[in-house]
């Protein structure tokens, strides 16, 4: 079991702009030169991401030989229009070069999408370590009654996103009262089978006990796996909001 590391623990406020990075992760362990094969293999296979993913909202691609070969992976949320996903993946290609100049090993995470690559293969493969986790600083009032609503509800989901020709994607909402809705989103990777999406879901949930608690909304953000809940309107298309106030977040980076 992976212990908890606190490396970031700051106040954010949600309403910052859609463009920042949730968060990103370079492996120090994996260092490179500017100048080498596998540098250069990084530049051509982000170009392909950035004219590719947006098409389908989804790409995993190779580049180069080797042993400076290269595996990509881009996904966007599958909620997001293409035009959002685009300029979430342009964003996240040009953010990654910037925060892991120097690394063969990065990943980076938006709300709206996810970019990573690595000399190593791991497509296909489950990751639930570098996560990061986001929750609402505030508390439901009834923690006990909420917790059996949102479980019920992620149920839902997580059985939606295992399910043939959802594309990993499971979202849904729930009325709590008359003037409180729920709304929650889980999604995979496409690279992911049914068994690993599963899994990831399964070990992103788990979070809930924890980090989660009785938190208002929380997000857990894999390689593999995105997971949030909320008691605003969040994902597309998007329901009116009655005001409910989005609040403040805190952040931990869980290695
Ligand atoms: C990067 O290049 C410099 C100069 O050529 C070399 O000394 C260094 O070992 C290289 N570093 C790596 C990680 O390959
Ligand atoms: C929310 O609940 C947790 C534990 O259940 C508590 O530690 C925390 O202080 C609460 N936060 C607020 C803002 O009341
Ligand atoms: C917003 O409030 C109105 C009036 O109270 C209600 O009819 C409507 O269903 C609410 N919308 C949502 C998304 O909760």
């Amino acid at each position: 079991m992976n212990m908890l590391y606190i490396l970031l623990l700051s106040l954010y406020l949600s309403s910052c702009t859609a463009d920042d990075p949730l968060g990103n992760f370079c492996n120090e362990n994996t260092n490179i030169n500017s100048t080498s094969q596998v540098s250069l293999n990084i530049d051509r296979l982000l170009a392909e991401v950035v004219s590719k993913t947006s098409l389908t909202g989804y790409i995993a691609i190779s580049s180069g030989k080797a042993p400076d070969k290269v595996y990509g992976l881009a996904q966007c949320r599958g909620d997001v229009s293409s035009k959002d996903c685009s300029t979430c993946i342009q964003d996240a290609a040009k953010q990654i070069r910037q925060s892991c100049p120097n690394q063969a090993d990065a990943r980076i995470w938006y709300d709206y999408c996810f970019l990573r690559y690595s000399t190593q293969n791991f497509i296909g493969e489950v990751d639930t370590s570098n996560g990061i986790l986001y929750g609402n600083v505030a508390n439901v009032t009834d923690p006990k009654s909420f917790k059996k609503q949102l479980g019920a509800l992620m149920d839902n989901i997580r059985s939606e996103a295992v399910m043939p020709n959802t594309q990993g994607l499971g979202k849904a909402k729930t009325k709590l009262s008359p003037f409180v809705t729920l709304y929650a989103l889980v999604q995979c990777t496409r690279d992911l089978s049914k068994i690993n999406c599963a899994q990831c879901l399964a070990i992103a949930v788990e979070n809930f006990e924890n980090f989660c608690d009785s938190r208002k909304g929380c997000r857990v953000l894999y390689s593999s796996c995105y997971v949030r809940y909320e008691l605003y309107p969040f994902f597309f298309p998007l329901d009116s909001n009655n005001g409910t106030s989005v609040g403040k977040t805190v952040r931990i980076f869980r290695p």
